[in-house]
């Protein structure tokens, strides 16, 4: 079923060569010069490939079946791969634009976040569940007097500098949803009592993420996105990186503009 799927794409479209794009060896300094096909040459509506090798476009169709646990009509009218009348396939390129910013923005242009981080396997990510007990525990922990519910954090707070705007009466809900999403303690972040501290980096850290998810549902979901904390983290410190299926860095900028050798 698949093969037939992958080698009826391939053969749809002009010949992709395989491994050994047409080389040509220069006589005088023997110097060797690769033509290489690029995905435009071959394919029709190519934009996150375009200039990149058209013989990694078909293996990373592959990887998406397994990266969201769909199959290739999910996203295509199968035979008329071109057609861009699926929403989903719409979505899938606006998500590669999503994790290309995400890894150049705020990772340093690694591989930090791909499909997997948040897909799992899965066309729609798992969404954040409000934990009531957690609520619970970092409402006593925090104590807000009723009067000042309403206000701005930053009016309450000592050392509010991302969550300005949000009421204070809110506080406790975002600080467990940090501890669940991340599946740790206050004190992950925080010296126990002495909130207001900047002296733990994973507080720090923590500010750049909510940066980040500010950039990320301003971006691409018009300011107010599903995207949260626990798309990434699902309940680990560090979001899950290799997983077995076939994430392998596919989607990595760096691999994706990796010349031939
Ligand atoms: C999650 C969505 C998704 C899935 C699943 C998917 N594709 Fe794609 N496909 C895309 C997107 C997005 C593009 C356009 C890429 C670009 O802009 O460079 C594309 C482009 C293509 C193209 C190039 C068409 C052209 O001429 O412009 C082919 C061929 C193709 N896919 C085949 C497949 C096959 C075969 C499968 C299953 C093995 C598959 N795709 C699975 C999203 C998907
Ligand atoms: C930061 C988290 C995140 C990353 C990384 C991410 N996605 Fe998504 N994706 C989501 C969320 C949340 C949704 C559900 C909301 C929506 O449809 O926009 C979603 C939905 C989608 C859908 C629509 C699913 C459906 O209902 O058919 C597609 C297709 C998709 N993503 C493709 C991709 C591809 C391909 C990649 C990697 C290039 C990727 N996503 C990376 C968070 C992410
Ligand atoms: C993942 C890290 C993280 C975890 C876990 C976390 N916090 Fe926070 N907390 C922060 C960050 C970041 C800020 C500052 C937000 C800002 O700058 O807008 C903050 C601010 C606060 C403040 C405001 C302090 C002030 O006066 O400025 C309180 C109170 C607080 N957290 C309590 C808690 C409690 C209670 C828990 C556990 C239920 C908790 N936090 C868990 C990261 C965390
Ligand atoms: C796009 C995916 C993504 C999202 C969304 C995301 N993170 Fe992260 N986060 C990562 C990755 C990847 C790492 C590990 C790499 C690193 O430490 O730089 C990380 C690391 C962290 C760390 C440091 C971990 C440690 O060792 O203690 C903290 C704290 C953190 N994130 C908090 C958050 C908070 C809070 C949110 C929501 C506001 C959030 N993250 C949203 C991807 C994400």
């Amino acid at each position: 079923m698949l093969c037939a799927l992958v080698t009826s794409a391939a053969s749809q479209s002009p010949q992709i060569p395989a491994k050994n794009p047409a080389a040509t060896t220069q006589s005088a300094g023997a110097q060797v010069e690769r033509k290489r096909l690029l995905a435009e040459d071959v394919f029709k509506n190519v934009e996150i490939f375009k200039g990149k090798d058209a013989a990694r476009l078909i293996p990373a169709m592959d990887a998406l079946r397994g990266l969201l646990g769909v199959d290739c009509t999910h996203c295509h009218t199968q035979f008329d791969w071109a057609n861009e009348s699926k929403p989903a396939k719409q979505k899938a390129r606006q998500h590669f634009k999503l994790i290309e910013m995400v890894n150049r923005e705020y990772f340093g242009g690694g591989n930090a976040a791909s499909c997997w981080t948040c897909h799992r396997g899965q066309a729609v990510p798992m969404k954040y569940q409000r934990d009531e007990d957690a609520v619970a525990h970092a409402t006593v922990a925090i104590q807000i007097p009723a009067a000042s519910a309403e206000l701005p954090a930053e009016r309450v707070f000592k050392n509010i500098q991302r969550l300005k705007g949000v009421s204070a009466g809110r506080l406790p809900l975002v600080m467990a949803m940090f501890t669940k999403s991340l599946g740790v303690g206050c004190e992950h972040c925080h010296v126990e009592g002495m909130w207001e501290l900047d002296d733990k980096p994973e507080k720090t850290k923590a500010r750049g993420m909510l940066s980040m998810v500010g950039a990320i549902n301003g971006q691409f979901y018009g300011g107010n996105g599903p995207v949260h904390c626990v798309n990434c983290h699902q309940g680990n410190v560090k979001p899950e990186l290799v997983s077995g299926t076939p994430s392998e860095g596919v989607f990595s900028p760096a691999a994706a503009t990796a010349q031939p050798k």
